[in-house]
């Protein structure tokens, strides 16, 4: 069942750019318009929604960070996101205007499943994306929208991470195109981009030999750290979260504004950081403010391995290793900036000889509390 990969977590990796390309499939029209009819909340409700709380765990948890900038941007709805071991314990302020989208891969996770039993307790609609049919968490929702990626066997989530954000970008679109919000005109802008992830991530599964080999060259290390801003903040932190998971190794993703408040303590000479930049279109700022980053950290001896878009030539002079991802829009980047850290991961995992498909410690779904 490998098909020939050395393990499931390779061939889940490798199974990515049609696990994105299922999960659009149908939902899209020729016009832009998105379909999601396993949403089964009606549009006058959706309409009355005035905020979002995003509740999940781990890798889906990252999931939702990410999602928070698109529907914030594309609704305009307040969105918080929570870790949903955390959730009902806070007492959150939840009512029949309050969404709930729990993200779960396996859609058996406790604590997810309790934070949304809480939720709906509380009057709060809940919609769950899942990639596995009729499991709990959907089965107690109020509506689905599933994942397509097809089953996931390796413990480390990779290709249902990807679709996971898919079906946020997509939750995210639809409820702005119910909503007729000011940024409705960008949707359809938004849909063809997406219509050209699968092929981005294509892309970058190709170029990965360079990410192999520095991953092997690396597998002495006891820390990596890792930095993103904005919706690369995120990526970081699941970068960081891989490593743990595969490689045991001590891994940290900040928020790249972050590190004069405290982390920058930590950069000692040949320290790798990976660092997940933002695209130099668009929100430019950001992408000086990491430049100057790079440039702090490496001045202080850092080992910098630099993730960046095709022709962004700024981050180079400061680029010990440079990882090319394809341009994307900068809400879409975790779908190909994600890859280079799942592939990194893996790899130096293997190099340090663990058992990337079955970590110690870990079970695919958690089922207890
Ligand atoms: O099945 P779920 O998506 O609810 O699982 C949530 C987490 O347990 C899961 O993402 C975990 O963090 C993975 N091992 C990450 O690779």
């Amino acid at each position: 069942e490998k098909c020939g990969y050395a393990s499931f977590m390779l061939k889940e990796i490798a199974e990515q750019p049609k696990a994105v390309a299922d999960t659009l499939l149908g939902r899209i029209d020729g016009s832009g318009t998105l379909s999601l009819d396993e949403v089964r909340i009606p549009p006058g409700v959706l309409r009355e929604v005035d905020k979002v709380v995003v509740v999940a765990c781990g890798t889906a948890f990252h999931a939702g960070l990410i999602a928070k900038y698109a529907i914030e941007h594309w609704t305009r709805i307040p969105c918080e996101v929570e870790l949903a071991s955390e959730f009902r314990y806070r007492d959150p302020i939840l009512d029949q205007q309050t969404l709930v989208v729990a993200i779960s891969q396996s859609g058996e996770t406790m604590d997810t499943l309790m934070a949304l039993r809480h939720a709906r307790e509380q009057g709060a609609r809940v919609l769950a994306i899942c990639n596995t049919n009729g499991s709990t968490i959907p089965r107690e929702s109020d509506a689905v929208l599933y994942t397509h990626a097809g089953p996931e066997v390796a413990v480390a989530s990779t290709k249902a991470f990807l679709t996971q954000l898919v079906a946020c970008y997509l939750v995210a679109l639809y409820l702005g195109q119910v909503r007729g919000t000011k940024y409705g005109d960008e949707i359809g802008d938004v849909v063809r981009d997406l219509s050209g992830i699968s092929g981005a991530v294509e892309r970058v599964l190709g170029t990965m030999d360079p990410v192999r080999e520095l991953a092997r060259s690396l597998a002495h290390k006891n820390t990596v750290l890792f930095l993103g801003r904005h919706v690369g903040h995120p990526v970081a932190l699941e970068g960081a979260l891989k490593l743990k998971e595969l490689a045991y190794m001590h891994a940290e993703g900040f928020a790249a504004g972050e590190l004069k408040h405290g982390p920058i303590a930590l950069i000692e000479e040949d320290l790798p950081v990976v660092v997940v930049v933002p695209s130099p279109r668009g929100r430019s700022v950001l992408h000086d403010k990491i430049v100057s980053n790079i440039q702090e950290i490496r001045a202080r001896g850092a080992r910098t391995i630099v993730i960046a878009e095709e022709g962004d030539e700024a981050v180079v002079p400061y680029a010990d290793h440079l990882v090319r991802i394809p341009a994307t829009p900068t809400l879409l980047q975790p779908l190909v900036a994600t890859v280079p850290l799942q592939v990194f991961a893996c790899e130096l995992a293997t190099a340090r000889g663990n058992e990337v498909d079955q970590p110690r410690n870990l079970a695919k779904s958690v089922t207890v509390e």
